[in-house]
């Protein structure tokens, strides 16, 4: 069964129970496996970005969040699936979902600052690492970007 046909993407107003549920969603598969939390000062700064939540039979299945950046550029964070959904399809229709949001918004230049074991992932949907490794919330990355058109 393709999954991906049941899935619905929805931007969700920041504050809202729905992008509180995308907080979950990030806690859980980003920040309690390296035993980090959120300060509500790190989620006060989102104010101001797109908070994608995707959606299967209506139960949240993932998220990501976009942030504006200077010069058309549009920096693409906290993406993340469910481990019982994951390697279904859903986090590349999410990628592609973000780049749609982008492009309707006025962007051309999607990047991220991409943890080494998604850089496989990236790579599949178009993106390409630039510079060296480095490391961030104590594991390594890559900065990945992709012209969008
Ligand atoms: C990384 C993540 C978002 C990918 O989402 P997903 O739904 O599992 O990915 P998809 O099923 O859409 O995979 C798309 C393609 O990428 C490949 N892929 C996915 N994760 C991969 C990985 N870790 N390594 C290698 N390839 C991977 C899939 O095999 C698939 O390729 P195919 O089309 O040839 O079969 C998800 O696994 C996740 O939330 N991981 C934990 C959090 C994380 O690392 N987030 C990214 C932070 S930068």
């Amino acid at each position: 069964m393709d999954i991906t046909e049941n899935l619905e993407f929805k931007l969700v107003e920041f504050n809202s129970p729905a992008q509180k549920e995308t907080i979950v969603l990030r806690d859980e598969i980003l920040r309690k496996p390296l035993g980090l939390v959120f300060t509500s000062a790190q989620l006060a700064k989102e104010k101001d970005d797109f908070h994608l939540a995707g959606y299967y039979e209506g139960r949240i299945a993932a998220c990501a969040v976009l942030q504006p950046c200077e010069d058309q550029k549009i920096k693409m964070r906290q993406v993340a699936v469910y481990e019982s959904f994951q390697r279904r399809g859903i986090g590349q229709a999410l990628i592609k979902e973000s780049e749609k949001i982008a492009i309707e918004n006025g962007y051309n230049l999607m990047y991220c600052s991409a943890r080494k074991t998604a850089v496989p992932f990236y790579k599949k949907l178009g993106y390409i690492t630039v510079g060296d490794e480095f490391e961030e919330v104590s594991i390594p990355h890559f900065y990945m970007e992709k012209k969008l058109s």
